[in-house]
């Protein structure tokens, strides 16, 4: 019913590597300027700064987006030169860069590489009337990032050489709040190498396990480790696919982003059913579970605070740990490819990740799998 393994967080006080939160996530996508159109309109974000060719940078342009702590990043490249063109000529539309805020950039970034870190980028200071920030980067599976951002002694609005920018068109928020959880696909077999990294690099705790009987319907299975920082802010789920009758729907992300990458964003809202509303409203597109998870949901779940009825009409799911209980809904793909999804989570004193739901929720993924002749 619910995780196969629970593993209490680290109750040691010496955080090997400590980070404030997800300070922001940057997308490549072939057309930046249409996406943030599609995150505001859709998903209720506002769009803040700018940072292109007017502001003198020639070869990208960058769109912030911001919705209460959300910070998202679209960049294109303005030709097809360079890696971003080559990043989204092999991968798609998809998250390039999960950054962690942290009060000491250098010191970070030093840890990390002391512990064997692969580097993208040492510390670099870039600064403007606003103060400056410095940042550097390590790399993680594929040709994902992390970005180390330290922006203590900067009053600026993101980074030095945005600028801010505002439009008449401003869409209201839909009540996504922050972000939650990032799950990775890597390949067969890799999964332990990744928590592994994350162990040693980083200093997360695998805190949960499921693996291949939990997560496992007739046709796609797949593992699972969720691994956190010392906090308890950075949550990333590590998924390997498991070997099933058919195709794992972790092997269809892998044969569409032609390598592991992120597989979904988990945002954290303070009322489901409203943020779902509207984001329903707006055309941000769900999977559907069958109308008989809600005949028994009650009896699986025990007492919530919600009515069951529009959780059904909206498609809404329940799982309960010992902790509490959490509701969540899965969109499909956000670009043509198979890829990148997005979770919405309202939690109720769960900390855990829905695994109760995991067989509806994967049997709903195998019939989009099937339309689209991947199964
Ligand atoms: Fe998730």
């Amino acid at each position: 019913m619910t995780s196969t393994v629970t593993a209490t967080a680290s109750n040691e006080t010496h955080d090997a590597f400590p980070i404030n939160g997800t300070d922001y996530i940057e997308f490549w996508v072939g057309n930046a300027k249409q996406s943030a159109l599609y995150y505001r309109a859709a998903f209720g974000f506002t769009l803040a700064g700018y940072r292109g060719p007017e502001t003198g940078v020639r070869d990208r342009a960058s769109y912030l987006l911001v919705q209460d702590k959300l910070r998202f990043v679209l960049t294109s490249p303005l030709g097809p030169e360079g890696e971003i063109a080559a990043h989204i000529a092999l991968h798609g539309d998809g998250v390039r860069d999960m950054a962690f805020g942290v009060d000491d950039c250098r010191a970070a970034y030093a840890a990390a590489m002391a512990r064997g870190a692969e580097s993208h980028q040492a510390p670099v200071v870039a600064q403007d009337p606003d103060g400056e920030v410095v940042t550097a980067a390590i790399r993680t599976y594929g040709d994902t990032m992390h970005s180390i951002v330290e922006r203590r002694n900067y009053r600026g609005l993101f980074l030095p050489g945005f600028v801010p920018m505002t439009s008449p068109f401003t869409p209201q928020g839909t009540g996504l709040k922050y972000v939650d959880h990032c799950v990775g696909n890597v390949e067969l077999g890799k999964m332990n190498a990744w928590v592994g990294f994350y162990e040693r690099v980083l200093g997360f705790t695998n805190i949960l396990t499921f693996d291949d009987k939990t997560i496992s319907t007739e046709y796609s299975a797949l593992m699972s480790k969720v691994m956190s920082n010392g906090n308890g802010r950075i949550k990333f789920p590590i998924n390997e696919p498991a070997q099933g009758k058919k195709k794992s729907q972790i092997e269809e992300y892998l044969d569409f982003y032609r390598g592991p990458g992120v597989q979904h964003i988990a945002i954290t809202t303070d009322d489901i059913v409203a943020t779902v509303r509207q984001l329903k409203a707006r055309g941000v597109e769900f999977l559907k579970v069958p109308p008989a998870y809600y005949d028994t949901l009650l009896d699986r779940v025990g007492r919530i605070d919600e009515d069951v009825a529009p959780l059904a009409e909206l498609g809404v799911l329940v799982d309960r740990d010992d902790e509490g209980y959490l509701l969540q809904i899965f969109t499909k793909p956000v670009q043509d490819r198979p890829t990148l999804f997005y979770e919405i989570i309202q939690r109720k004193g769960a900390k855990s990740f829905g695994a109760g739901n995991f067989k509806a929720l994967f049997e709903s993924i195998e019939r989009e799998q099937a339309l689209r002749g991947n199964l």
